[in-house]
């Protein structure tokens, strides 16, 4: 049997696992496969999205090789192997854009750069996370606390960023200012929520009512939400009066709910839309576009770390989130964690059927 290194993961539970690292020069001697998950065709990922054994070539140069610990599956995942996602990779494809992996090996041009046992999580777009180990340069990871919580590390490139950008670079936001939200329970929204408490932005948070509507209050409220309301509440709701009119507004449903948080903006504020959950357009009120002279702007994460590759300004962002993570400000998303080889259950839970979607399901392999 071969024998391992062990290391000990933390999760956000409280819990904590070993996982088993292969050093180098025993992976070299007995490792060669993984398994990935794969789809070759477009279309309903529960039927397209097939699991695959892959053969792993060993690290040279300036490669290293990971072993995934842990991967989310986004709304932008599903709505690629769906085919309905703007951007669409060439196929078969493997899914998957962000998460975390662990390090086994590197090539000789490493350097010190990264080393076994090292954390890392995606500098590229679409890497496909969703396989057991990944070997690419050096130069397409950015490397990460190791001693984090491990849902958290998987988690915070993607929609904490998102929340993290949008709060920094539409409107000078300041203490006491206001922001309001769409989704709010979304992983986006959850990572808004509290951003925006320790930088102490009020928010106002628009969800969808449901049976349990006072527990996801609670709970979004316990994160840090200023108010939470429902869509039919928000129009009538004092707590949402009482705060100073929002300068900024974050859209990732759009449909009526868009245009009911564009109409609270300020003389002069700005609607961010970032996500189309409800698969409606955008629709401004002509109120709101002549005597409030709002404007409409777009964010797209993938863009920006396009334009930000290796710039200071995304290692900043990096650095402050697991800061706000380790002092106990960042949450990850309410999540459930899903074996690797159970991931049709992951896929199935993340496709909202009749309604409301439940917690972000993660792989763990
Ligand atoms: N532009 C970017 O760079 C960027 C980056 C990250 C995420 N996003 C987008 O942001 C959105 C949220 O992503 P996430 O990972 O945070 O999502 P998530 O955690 O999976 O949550 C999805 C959210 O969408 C809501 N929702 C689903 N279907 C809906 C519908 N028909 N009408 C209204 N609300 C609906 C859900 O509310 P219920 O609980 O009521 O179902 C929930 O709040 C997605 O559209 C995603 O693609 C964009």
């Amino acid at each position: 049997m071969l024998a391992c290194r062990r290391s000990v993961v933390r999760l956000s539970s409280g819990r904590k696992f070993t996982s088993c690292l292969d050093d180098s020069s025993r992976w070299r001697r007995h490792s060669s496969t993984g398994m990935c998950l794969e789809y070759s065709r477009n279309g309903d990922p529960e039927k397209v999205v097939v699991m695959k054994e892959t053969t792993l070539p060993v690290p040279t140069g300036n490669q290293v090789l990971m072993k995934m610990l842990a991967a989310p599956v986004n709304p932008a995942d599903i709505n690629t192997i769906q085919g309905v996602y703007a951007v669409q990779p060439s196929l078969p494809s493997i899914p998957g854009n962000e998460g975390v992996g662990e390090v086994m090996a590197v090539g000789d041009e490493c350097g010190e750069i990264l080393q076994p046992g090292d954390w890392v999580i995606p500098r590229v777009n679409a890497m496909g996370t969703w396989r057991t180990h990944i070997v690419a340069p050096h130069t397409d990871l950015i490397k990460v606390p190791s001693n984090a919580d491990m849902v958290t590390a998987a988690t915070i490139a993607v929609n904490p960023g998102t929340a993290y950008r949008m709060l920094k670079d539409f409107v000078p936001m300041s203490s006491g200012d206001t922001v309001i939200q769409n989704g709010a329970n979304s992983a986006v929204g959850q990572a808004v929520i509290q951003i925006a408490a320790a930088l102490g932005i009020n928010t106002i948070n628009v969800v969808r009512n449901r049976p349990n509507i006072h527990q996801l209050k609670d709970y979004l409220t316990r994160l840090g939400a200023t108010v939470v309301v429902t869509e039919e509440e928000l129009r009538k709701s004092e707590s949402v009066k009482a705060l100073p009119p929002p300068r900024l507004a974050l859209n990732c449903v759009s449909g009526r709910s868009g245009t009911e948080i564009l109409r609270q903006l300020a003389h002069g504020g700005v609607m961010v839309t970032y996500g189309g959950m409800s698969r409606q357009p955008v629709i401004g009120p002509v109120g709101s576009l002549i005597f409030s002279d709002v404007t409409l702007r777009g964010f797209w994460m993938t863009r920006w770390n396009k334009e930000h590759f290796n710039d200071s300004e995304r290692q900043q962002m990096v650095d402050d989130l697991f800061q706000l993570a380790q002092s106990g400000k960042l949450k990850p998303p309410d999540n459930t964690l899903v074996p690797f080889a159970d991931y049709i259950v992951a896929l199935k839970n993340a496709m909202p059927k009749e309604g409301m979607l439940g917690k972000k399901q993660i792989l763990l392999f």
